[in-house]
């Protein structure tokens, strides 16, 4: 939701069909627990939502193992620089709000040094534009440098964008929703496209990941215990397609029957694309009630 108001009902037309949901003020809970159905509305009092759309794809990525892709591909993601440098990926929650990762912006919190580029797919063409400004950096009060734990944060930007069909949010996943192993998945960047190179990408490249277990991840043969419940892994265990330097922050986007949801951000792994050592993320729907909190706040 990104704007309501009061009206009258009076004010609105309905037919006679229309029914309403009641929601019955003072409780805990999410909307759902709190709203009935009804067939009138005796108050005339109602509220109008305007809800933001995301997670659609247009009509129409440091990944090792991956594609190039053109704009529009993935409307939703963003390269962050830090001074006139690629530093991170990111994603567009809505028209002023940038999601990353903390690690790309811990001991970075001074907003001016940044700069975001949505809607293009080459740093090229970035370097030809102005770039978005940021107002401000919160990161998770919980993020643990060492552990990569709560690894999140939010940028809200100086000037909201202007959406287009290549520049869009993705949708938050909803809180309580069972992440099947083996669920096909996409991860974006700019990272580095070969471990060894030290160099990020020039155009964006995507690479299919599925979602892998975190029973098996956290096996002695894989990360032996390092997974917290804020981390998910998606990838492969003989390697060789994964994310890499330089994606961190960026998306890991599954598709529902609705919409493509942000499950997770780039976070950590052992190396690229190395046997045993896929990619780990965060874990997105254990964070909402944060993400929820801050961009109501601020
Ligand atoms: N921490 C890295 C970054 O800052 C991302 C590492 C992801 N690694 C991986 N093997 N999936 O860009």
């Amino acid at each position: 939701m990104t704007h309501h108001k009061g009206v009258n009902l009076r004010d609105v037309k309905v037919n006679d069909t229309q029914e309403f949901i009641q929601v019955r003020p003072y409780q805990e809970g999410s909307l759902e627990d709190l709203w009935q159905v009804r067939s009138s509305c005796e108050s005339g009092r109602i509220v109008a939502l305007k809800c933001s759309e995301c997670g659609l794809l247009p009509r129409a990525v440091r990944v090792v193992g991956g594609t190039e892709v053109s704009p529009g591909r993935w409307p939703w993601q963003v390269s962050l620089y830090h001074g006139s440098q690629h530093h991170c990926g990111g994603s567009v929650l809505a028209r002023e709000w940038i999601v990353t990762a903390a690690h790309c912006v811990h001991r970075r919190l001074q907003a001016s040094a940044w700069l975001v580029f949505a809607g293009v797919t080459t740093h090229g063409s970035m370097k030809q534009e102005a770039g978005v400004s940021v107002k401000k950096i919160i990161y998770h009060p919980l993020y643990n440098d060492s552990s990569l734990d709560y690894d999140i944060a939010v940028m809200k930007l100086q000037v909201p964008l202007n959406f287009s069909d290549a520049i869009r949010a993705v949708c938050l996943p909803p809180p309580h929703q069972d992440l099947f192993q083996g669920t096909q998945c996409w991860v974006s960047g700019w990272g580095y496209t070969r471990p060894d190179q030290g160099q990020v990408a020039e155009t964006l490249n995507e690479a299919p990941v599925p979602l892998i277990g975190t029973k098996r991840c956290n096996s002695s043969c894989v990360y032996g215990g390092e997974l917290t419940a804020r981390m998910l892994c998606a990838g492969y265990l003989p390697g060789k397609i994964d994310a890499c330097q330089g994606d961190s922050g960026g998306p890991l986007v599954c598709q529902d029957r609705f919409a493509w949801r942000l499950v997770g951000i780039v976070s950590w792994g052992r190396g690229c694309a190395e046997p045993n050592h896929p990619g780990v993320y965060t874990n997105v729907a254990q964070l909402l009630p944060w993400i929820y909190r801050v961009t109501e706040i601020y």
